[in-house]
């Protein structure tokens, strides 16, 4: 079974620590096997908040998989950064798992890029780039925090209600908009969305949200 590690895409909504135990408690009761997809650690509450989950339900299993991206949390989106662990019960097992991740990389890809791993290699390699990295995360985490408290504080937008949307998490959260009110965003006043609804927070400032809400209250009206 897949699941996000936090900040889910596209909803913004987290397990709670409560939730995280019974899942990680189901995981070991069922034997299901954890596939955890850690995209966007250190934007939702902290770097160390953000993996509580996955940490207690690796505590509790046997085997899982994680995949990591460092796309988000280190700004590389173009370069496709990311790691793929395996926590296996024996060598065999492992060396099973590393076998057929190789193949898969090796027909996928073969050789990836070096420049965005290198970027991330040289910078967790040097405590002071560390220490930098992750003060500029506590400042992307606490903007995009500051975006969703004031989208909640507006209330509502025409029909529809803002407020959840403080105790999302990460960059995206789903609007209950229809398809033709997004199509009407984007036309009469230049606002793009996926026709799902989905907005990403990061593309919001404290300047362009009233425009954003004004704009949301005409079309949902
Ligand atoms: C939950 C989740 N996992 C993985 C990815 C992609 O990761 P990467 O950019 O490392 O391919 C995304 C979005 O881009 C995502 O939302």
């Amino acid at each position: 079974m897949l699941l996000h590690a936090c900040c889910h895409n596209p909803t913004g909504i987290d397990y709670t620590a409560e939730q995280w135990a019974a899942i990680a408690e189901a995981f070991a009761t069922s034997g299901t096997f954890p596939i955890i997809d850690s995209a966007y650690q250190g934007l939702g509450h902290g770097m160390e908040e953000d993996a509580a989950g996955m940490r207690a339900v690796l505590a509790a299993v046997p085997e899982a998989f994680i995949a990591y991206s460092c796309d988000k949390n280190f700004g590389q989106y173009r370069d496709r950064v990311g790691a793929f662990y395996v926590m296996a019960q024996d060598q065999g097992a492992l060396d099973t798992a590393f076998s057929n991740a190789n193949a898969l990389a090796r027909a996928g890809w073969s050789m990836p890029p070096d420049h965005g791993g290198a970027a991330v290699r040289i910078i967790l390699r040097d405590p002071d780039m560390t220490a930098q990295w992750l003060a500029e995360l506590d400042d992307m985490r606490a903007r995009m925090r500051g975006v969703r408290d004031a989208l909640a504080k507006a209330g509502t937008a025409g029909r529809i209600d803002l407020t959840p949307l403080a105790h999302q998490n990460g960059l995206f959260s789903m609007l209950p908009v229809t398809k033709e009110e997004v199509a009407q965003l984007r036309e009469e006043h230049g606002i793009y969305m996926a026709a799902s609804g989905r907005i990403n927070i990061a593309g919001l400032t404290q300047g362009n949200l009233p425009k954003f809400i004004a704009a949301l209250a005409a079309v949902a009206g």
